[in-house]
C-alpha cells in the first residue's frame, strides 16, 4: 500500500512527461556519465568541460573542419590523377596546410566523437520521447551527413584508404538497381578509373556541409537560446586541443591508390570507415538491412520506446494578462502570444499566451513564469500543491513540530526518495515535508513566499547541477527568481535571503542532498560547491584535452589489414553489346484469329540482341563458361560481365573467348596469352569493341 502511494507520488510529480520504456536501464547507463559530470566539477569549471555541452562543441567542431577545408582548396587539386600528390605535398609544409590538413582531419574526428556523447548521454536521459521527436530525428540525420562527410572525405585523398572507401561504395551502390554499369568495374585497374565520378565525389563533399547546415538548423527549432556555439574558453580549448594534436601527430597518408594491388595493410579512421572492417564476410545486402534496420530503429524510438503520452501545458486565457513572460521563458519554444478569443477581455489585452502541446515537453518552467498562475500543468495543478504544502505546515504546526519544506526536483539527487505523497514525510529527510516536483525550474516565488509564511522553518529546492538539468534552464530561471533578475521575483519583504537554501546536485548524489538537508535543518548553509581554483582548473583542462585527444587520435589511426584471400586473382570483364537481329517467324492460324481483321499479317519479326558469351581456360582448363543478357528495361543494351577467381602466383596461360552472334559455336573475339600474375596482385583481361583485348 505504502509502495503505491510512493509511486503515485513520483508519477505526479513528473507532471505530464512522455515516459519511456527501460526507464530503469536508462538510468543506470546514465551514471558513468553523472560520475564524470561530478569528478570533473570537482575540478573544471562548468564553461571549461566539454562533456556538459557536448552538441555545441560538436557544432565548433564541425565548423573547424569547415574553414579548414576551405582553406585546404588552396593546395587542394580535385582529380584523380593530382589529388594523392596535392594532399602529400601539404606535408612539405607543415605549419600552413600541413597543420590545416591535420586540423581539418581531427576537428571531422572530434565532431562525430562528441555527437556521439551527445547522442548517448540525451538517450541515457530519457531526453527523446514526446515533443523532442524532432531534435531526435534530426540528431540521426545530422550523424549520417556527417559521417557522409567523412567518408567522402578520405576517398578524395585517393591513397590505399581512398581506395577501399571508393570499393565499398561501389560494393554497396552495385546491390541497388541504380547503374547499368556496375560502378565497381571502375575500379579495376588504375586506367579504367572515372574521373568525372571522382569530381562528382568531392562536388558531393563541397555541398552535404550546407546539407548539415539545414539538418541542424531543424535540430535546434524548437530550442530556446539554444547553446549551438561554443563560449570563448571552450573554443579555445576545442581549437588548442586539436591544433596540438594536429603538431603532436600530423595527418599521414597511406599508400598511393593502386587498384590492382590487394589486400593492403593502412592505418584506419575508425570513427569514419568502420563499415571497411566488415569485409566480405557481410554481403553489400546484408549491409544495407543493418543499416535500415538500424536507422528506423533509431529512428523510431521516440515512438517505439515511448511508454506514456505527455500532457502538455495549459494556459488558463482568464488569468493571462498578456504579460508575455511564459512566452519568453519556454526552453522549447512551445508557447506562442495569439489573438485573444475572448472579445471582452481583448479590449485591454490583445493577445494571450496558447501552448502548443506538440512542443511543450511538460517541464513546468512556464508555471513558474507567471505571476498570476495562467499556466498550469493539468497533472501537476499549481494551486493544488500549494494547497497541499499550506496544509501540511499547519499539521506539523499545530503538533508542535514545525518543519521545513524541500522541494525536490524529481531528475536531482532526490530522485526516488520515499515521500509519503499525504503528508510530504520523507523518512530520508527528518524535520522536512517534501514535494518531489517535475523541475528545480517549476518552484514558484509565490510557493516558496506562502511555504515561509505558514511557518516553514526553511525551504530547501534541490535542483540538477545547471549544465545538466533535463529541462535545459530550469536552475538558471529558479537562480535568477531568487536573485530578483527574473520576473517574478521573490519579494525580500517576505522571505529572507537565508531561509531559503538551493542545492545543485545530480541523482547520483543522495547522500550529499541528505546531508545537506540536515545541514539546512540547523541553520547551516550547506557548504557551498567549492570553486575550482584557476592553476587546478588548468591542469585538468589540459588532462582533460590529453584524453580526449588521445581517444580521438588512436581511434582516428588504428592499423588495419584489408582483407583478400591469399594467391593472385585474374578479373575478366567486358561491356559489349550482342548481336541485334531480326527473328521472323509464321503466326499459328490460332494466332491468326485472335487478331483483327487489319492486324493479320502472317510473318511476326522480333527484334533481339544476342546474349554475349564467355569462356575462360586457365592453363588449359575451362574455368568459366557463361551467358550474359544484354542490360536495360527492353534487354536491349550491353551485356556485362566481372568475373573474378583467384590463381596461385606464376605464368598462367589465359585463353579468353567472346562471343557475340546468336549462333552457339561462333566465338567472334579470342585471346590467348601467358600472363605472369604476382602474390596479392590482380590482372585485369579487359575487352571492349574499340579497342579488343586489354590486359592490366
Ligand atoms: C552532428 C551532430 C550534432 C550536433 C552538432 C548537435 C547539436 C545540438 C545542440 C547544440 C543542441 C542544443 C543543446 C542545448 O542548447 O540545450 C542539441 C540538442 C539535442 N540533440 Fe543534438 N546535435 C547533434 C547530434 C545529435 C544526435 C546524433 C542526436 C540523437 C540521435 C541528438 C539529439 C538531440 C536532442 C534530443 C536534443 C534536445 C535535447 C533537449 O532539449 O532536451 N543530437 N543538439
Ligand atoms: S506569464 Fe502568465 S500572464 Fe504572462 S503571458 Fe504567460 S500566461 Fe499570460
Ligand atoms: S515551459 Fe511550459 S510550455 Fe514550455 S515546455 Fe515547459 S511546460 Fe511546456
Amino acid at each position: 500500500m505504502e509502495h503505491d502511494a510512493i509511486g503515485l507520488a513520483s508519477e505526479v510529480a513528473h507532471g505530464g512527461e512522455a515516459r519511456v520504456r527501460g526507464d530503469a536501464a536508462l538510468r543506470a547507463l546514465e551514471r558513468p556519465f553523472l560520475a564524470l559530470d561530478r569528478a570533473l566539477g570537482r575540478v573544471l569549471p562548468d564553461a571549461l568541460n566539454p562533456f556538459l555541452q557536448t552538441g555545441a562543441v560538436a557544432v565548433t567542431a564541425i565548423l573547424i573542419a569547415v574553414i579548414s577545408g576551405v582553406l585546404l582548396l588552396f593546395w587542394y587539386r580535385p582529380s584523380v590523377h593530382l589529388a594523392y600528390s596535392s594532399v602529400a605535398a601539404m606535408s612539405d609544409s607543415p605549419a600552413s596546410a600541413g597543420l590545416l590538413r591535420s586540423l581539418h582531419r581531427y576537428s571531422s574526428d572530434a565532431a562525430i566523437f562528441f555527437a556521439l556523447v551527445h547522442a548517448a548521454r540525451l538517450f541515457f536521459e530519457r531526453r527523446f520521447a514526446g515533443a523532442r521527436w524532432l531534435a531526435w530525428v534530426t540528431g540521426v540525420l545530422s550523424l549520417v551527413v556527417v559521417w557522409v562527410l567523412g567518408w567522402t572525405g578520405y576517398w578524395l585523398v585517393w591513397d590505399v584508404r581512398g581506395k577501399y572507401v571508393a570499393l565499398e561504395t561501389a560494393r554497396l551502390l552495385d546491390v541497388l538497381p541504380i547503374f547499368a554499369d556496375p560502378m565497381g568495374r571502375s575500379f579495376l585497374f588504375d586506367e579504367g578509373i572515372n574521373s568525372l565520378l571522382f569530381f562528382v565525389v568531392f562536388f558531393f563533399h563541397m555541398l552535404a556541409p550546407l546539407a548539415l547546415a539545414f539538418v541542424l538548423w531543424l535540430h535546434l527549432t524548437r530550442t530556446a537560446r539554444a547553446r549551438f556555439l561554443t563560449r570563448l574558453p571552450m573554443t579555445i580549448w576545442v581549437l588548442g586541443t586539436l591544433a596540438i594534436l594536429s603538431v603532436a601527430y600530423p595527418a599521414t597518408n597511406a599508400e598511393p591508390a593502386k587498384m590492382t594491388a590487394r589486400g593492403e595493410s593502412f592505418g584506419m579512421d575508425w570513427w569514419y570507415l568502420f563499415p571497411l572492417s566488415l569485409g566480405p564476410g557481410l554481403s553489400g545486402g546484408a549491409i544495407w538491412a543493418i543499416c535500415l534496420v538500424g536507422g528506423a530503429l533509431a529512428v523510431s524510438a521516440p515512438w517505439t520506446m515511448r511508454k506514456r503520452v505527455g500532457r502538455s501545458a495549459v494556459v488558463e486565457p482568464a488569468r493571462c494578462n498578456a504579460c508575455e513572460q511564459c512566452y519568453r521563458d519556454c526552453p522549447y519554444e512551445a508557447i506562442s502570444m495569439i489573438p485573444r478569443a475572448n472579445p471582452v477581455k481583448r479590449e485591454k489585452y490583445a493577445t494571450e499566451a496558447f501552448v502548443d502541446p506538440a512542443k511543450c515537453v511538460s517541464c513546468g518552467i512556464c508555471v513558474a513564469s507567471c505571476n498570476s498562475i495562467g499556466t498550469d500543468l493539468p497533472g501537476f495543478p499549481l494551486r493544488d500543491q500549494r494547497q497541499q504544502v499550506a496544509s501540511w505546515l499547519d499539521a506539523a504546526k499545530s503538533g508542535g513540530d514545525p518543519s521545513g519544506v524541500a522541494f525536490v526536483c524529481a531528475q536531482s539527487a532526490g530522485a526516488g526518495l520515499e515521500i509519503d505523497p499525504a503528508t510530504g514525510i520523507c523518512r530520508e529527510l527528518p524535520g522536512w515535508r517534501v514535494l518531489e516536483v517535475p523541475c528545480a525550474g517549476w518552484v514558484h516565488s509565490m510557493s516558496i513566499e506562502l511555504a515561509l509564511r505558514r511557518g516553514a522553518k526553511k525551504v530547501l529546492i534541490a535542483s540538477c547541477p545547471p549544465g545538466s538539468c533535463h529541462f535545459r534552464e530550469g536552475p538558471e530561471f529558479l537562480d535568477q527568481h531568487l536573485a530578483g533578475t527574473r520576473p517574478p521575483a521573490i519579494r525580500e519583504k517576505f522571505v529572507a535571503r537565508d531561509s531559503v537554501e538551493v542545492v545543485y546536485l545530480d541523482r547520483g548524489s543522495k547522500r550529499e542532498l541528505l546531508k545537506a538537508a540536515g545541514a539546512a535543518l540547523e541553520g547551516a548553509s550547506p557548504s557551498p560547491a567549492a570553486v575550482p581554483g584557476r592553476a587546478l582548473a588548468g591542469i585538468a583542462s589540459v588532462a582533460v584535452a590529453f584524453v580526449t585527444s588521445a581517444i580521438i587520435g588512436v581511434v582516428s589511426d588504428w592499423g588495419h589489414a584489408a582483407h583478400a584471400s591469399p594467391g593472385a586473382e585474374l578479373v575478366v570483364t567486358f561491356k559489349h553489346p550482342g548481336e541485334r537481329s531480326e527473328v521472323c517467324r509464321d503466326r499459328t492460324p490460332e494466332e491468326l484469329a485472335q487478331l483483327p481483321q487489319h492486324m493479320r499479317q502472317a510473318k511476326v519479326c522480333e527484334r533481339a540482341r544476342a546474349a554475349v558469351r564467355l569462356r575462360v581456360s586457365v592453363d588449359g582448363e575451362r574455368r568459366v563458361d557463361q551467358a550474359y543478357s544484354p542490360s536495360g528495361i527492353w534487354s536491349d543494351g550491353s551485356s556485362v560481365a566481372v568475373v573474378p577467381f583467384g590463381l596461385t602466383p606464376g605464368e598462367h596461360v589465359i585463353r579468353v573467348e567472346i562471343g557475340d552472334s546468336h549462333d552457339p559455336d561462333e566465338w567472334s573475339h579470342v585471346s590467348e596469352q601467358t600472363i605472369e600474375f604476382d602474390e596479392r596482385f590482380r590482372r585485369v583481361i579487359a575487352f571492349d569493341r574499340a579497342s579488343g583485348f586489354k590486359l592490366h
